[in-house]
């Protein structure tokens, strides 16, 4: 057995790394990365993340927003719930060292992206993940409570059935932790923990063209499902619109919806509007109608892509806010001041994932879900932009707060069998 935790965390990016803080002051923490630390999706998100700041902004145009993105699809009690919350956890998260721009007058700066009323994205330049990533990463390395295993690929969550007991769905499932695979070493190991969060992130890598990172390949819900967790709403992926056009690049670099909120316009490759056609919001309607409107206007044209034109806007502030994608575009030979950026839709986020409660719980016992990986019923059939980091603070936050209530109830299930793939039957 490889270790015996309290709380076992698969997956490193913001969602785990703040539900591991939270519970490392009740127990010991195993997390596991299937590379290392910091490759995250959070680590490239780009755009930044939406709360409710200032006046005159409030949380019912923040719910608003939120369910008309996600064309009433959501439950509006986790929405309710979220945007309510969401003050308080970027006030944590500034605690705990993340640095947002700010303007002249001291306040946070606020972007705005598609099917925002007003201006909430808190951001970092374009590199908003990375900033998050960095602050908690580091916390987390020096938490003597927590022991990072990098390089561990998790390969399935142990339950009843691998002690060849019979699982159905109607069964109290309970989850005693996982097996897996020591990369250095090629073996599968065990890990034994009271209690599992799931924080794997992602599906993009199953799709031809995405914005995630490889690590993003649907691994913790396929891991999820066979244990027989219930997962729902996998219909619901949503596509960013502006991924940079550069054939054979893979993952697709992200060209952030905030420069569409800073005045970047979508134009046909010959150079025309065609946004007004679909949305009175423009280039700033939400991005399932923004994509879905790229895609028939290439398919009109059989153009290869559109372009965002962003020359008309003020050099140096977009140099400034927009640093990486300056400098990602002129290392392909584009100047984003003078010539248009080519862009094209690519797989970006799944609204739907295992299914939780409002405090992170799945259907199995013992098992909980936080980040892109879970459906906690925010997102509905689109997810409104920069909800999605929002999502994994506040929900992180409620299911350690919950999980450690009952965690010296839980007893270890000692008699677990080391992982054997000939004699493992299928849980079918
Ligand atoms: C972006 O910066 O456009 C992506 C942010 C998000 O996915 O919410």
């Amino acid at each position: 057995m490889r270790c015996k935790v309290d709380y076992l965390v698969i997956g490193t990016g913001m969602a785990g790394l703040i539900y591991a803080l939270k519970v490392a002051d009740h127990g010991k923490v195993c997390m596991l990365s299937k590379t290392n630390l910091d490759d995250t999706a959070t680590s490239v998100a780009q755009g930044g993340i939406a709360a409710v700041m200032y006046s005159p902004d409030n949380y019912e145009k923040h719910i608003k927003d939120t369910v008309g993105a996600g064309a009433g699809l959501n439950d509006e009690n986790i929405v309710r719930i979220t945007i309510t919350e969401s003050t308080e956890r970027i006030e944590e998260l500034i605690d705990w060292g993340t640095q947002f721009d700010k303007e002249k007058t001291g306040k946070y700066a606020l972007a705005k992206e598609g099917g925002h009323s007003e201006h909430r994205i808190l951001h970092h330049k374009d590199s908003t993940g990375f900033e998050i990533q960095r602050a908690l990463s580091e916390r987390v390395r020096q938490h003597p409570n927590i022991e990072v295993f990098e390089d561990y690929f998790a390969i399935d969550l142990i339950t009843q059935h691998h002690m060849g007991m019979e699982v159905s769905r109607h069964n109290n499932i309970v989850c005693y932790g996982a097996y897996a695979l020591n990369k250095a070493s090629g073996q599968v190991e065990t890990l034994l923990a009271k209690t599992t969060m799931i924080a794997t992130g992602g599906i993009g890598n199953i799709y031809q063209t995405t914005t995630n990172p490889a690590v993003s390949s649907g691994d913790g819900i396929a891991m999820a499902y066979r244990a027989k967790a219930q997962v729902e709403k996998l219909e619901f992926v949503q596509f960013h619109p502006t991924s940079l056009y550069h054939p054979g690049e893979r993952p697709s670099f992200l060209i952030t919806e905030a420069l569409r909120g800073a005045g970047g316009i979508l134009k046909t490759k010959k150079g025309e509007l065609f946004m007004h056609k679909y949305d009175s919001r423009e280039s700033l309607a939400p991005r399932d109608i923004v994509a879905r409107a790229i895609d028939n206007e290439m398919k009109l044209s059989g153009d290869e892509h559109v372009y965002l034109d962003a020359r008309h806007l003020e050099k140096e502030a977009m140099i400034n806010h927009f640093p990486k994608i300056y400098a990602k575009c002129l290392s392909i030979g584009i100047d984003m001041t003078k010539d248009m950026i080519p862009v094209v839709p690519a797989a970006h986020y799944s609204c739907g994932g295992i299914k939780t409660d409002a405090d992170g719980r799945t259907s199995i016992q013992n098992l909980y879900a936080t980040g892109e990986v879970a459906s906690t019923g925010l997102h509905g059939a689109n997810r409104l932009a920069s909800n999605s980091l929002l999502e994994s603070a506040v929900f992180s936050h409620r299911a350690a707060l919950e999980v450690v209530k009952d965690i010296d109830q839980i007893p270890y299930e000692d008699k677990l069998p080391d992982w054997d793939f000939e004699g493992m039957k299928l849980n079918e």
